[in-house]
């Protein structure tokens, strides 16, 4: 994800390497993790505190949503990670913990009968928990495959109870340049912001994340909320949630605000629609050295498909 207008010694290893050396590499060293048998992980150590949602997990999971491909190990899922308030590389793990997730409040305002505020511990316990496997496709090529477990967001948009006229729903992560350094970089439009339409957010698949591999979610990965979309590209599957809204008018996006030629609205997952700078026809599977074609909607195009019927002068693949 390369930003014009920043400087150099800011450029995300992604674009200071050639893609193919870069995902060498990164093959490798996610490899290399997995070696590690018996290693604590990282980011499942809290100097927090025991999390207070601990006896919800393992939570029952749906078996509706199957994969194609082995579960991306654990060690390797939470050691490469993108969370660019915490820095510009993949390896954010140690600087996340600065994130204290306790208290934690979520705002739901906007287009709702009534704009409220509820705190995290009590929006987990009220809205039913799932367990999903599900592909996660980046747009730099990477995937991973993990069990997240979360709100399904359809259920959440039903308990915000929107009004007719609202069109899109926006989410915002929290704001705070002391806790997290690489929110002092001016030239990023923070918060970081995504959307979806009100049809997306109605879909089965959108997951309101709160944990993953079966335990409450670590800073690294964004807890203690995030979004799930798992048919777009990871960029819109935005971390540690403050503010949740219901809007008439498309919200700009975090990446479209730096970027809207390589990094629309939409972002659906696309083999045949390349990124500006480089093809999505295959990913690197994390923590492999294979490579897998990529599947039109991440393979996701049974359940949403049927989103985008007559949207032709939209741009649904950038
Ligand atoms: N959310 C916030 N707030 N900040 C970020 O930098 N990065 C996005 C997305 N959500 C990001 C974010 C990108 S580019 C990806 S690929 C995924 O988070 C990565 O999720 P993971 O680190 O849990 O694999």
């Amino acid at each position: 994800m390369l930003i014009k207008n920043r400087p150099a010694w800011a450029l995300p290893e992604s674009q200071a390497t050639p893609e193919s050396i870069f995902l060498n590499r990164r093959a490798l060293m996610a490899g290399g993790a997995g070696l590690i048998a018996g290693a604590a992980l990282p980011g499942t150590a809290s100097a927090q505190g025991a999390d207070p949602t601990l006896d919800l997990y393992p939570a029952k999971r749906n078996e509706t949503y199957t994969l194609d491909r082995p579960v991306t190990p654990e060690a390797d899922a939470a050691s490469y990670n993108n969370f660019y308030e915490f820095g510009t590389s993949k390896d954010i793990v140690a600087a996340s913990k600065r994130l204290v997730t306790r208290p934690w409040t979520v705002a739901i305002d906007g287009m709702v009968e009534k704009p409220f505020e509820i705190a995290f511990d009590e929006l987990v316990r009220k809205l039913p928990l799932e367990e999903r496997l599900y592909r996660f496709r980046c747009v730099e090529a990477w995937s991973m495959a993990v069990p997240w477990t979360g709100i399904p967001l359809k259920a959440f948009v039903d308990f915000a109870k929107p009004l007719s006229g609202a069109k899109y729903i926006r989410f915002e992560t929290f704001l705070n340049p002391r806790m997290a350094p690489g929110q002092s970089a001016r030239w990023y439009p923070w918060p970081y912001t995504e959307g979806l339409s009100m049809a997306e957010a109605a879909n089965e698949l959108p997951l309101l994340v709160t944990g993953i591999y079966g335990k409450p979610i670590p800073t690294q990965h964004g807890a203690p909320l995030r979004l799930v979309v798992p048919w777009k590209y990871g960029f819109k599957s935005v971390k540690s949630i403050t503010k949740i809204s219901f809007v008439s008018e498309r919200p700009k996006t975090f990446w479209e605000g730096l970027q809207a030629a390589e990094y629309g609205f939409w972002a659906n997952v696309n083999p045949e629609v390349s990124h500006p700078r480089w093809s999505q026809a295959s990913e690197q599977i994390l923590g492999t050295r294979d490579r897998k074609p990529t599947l039109l909607y991440n393979g996701y195009g049974e359940q949403v498909a049927g989103l985008y019927k007559g949207m032709t002068g939209e741009k649904l693949f950038m």
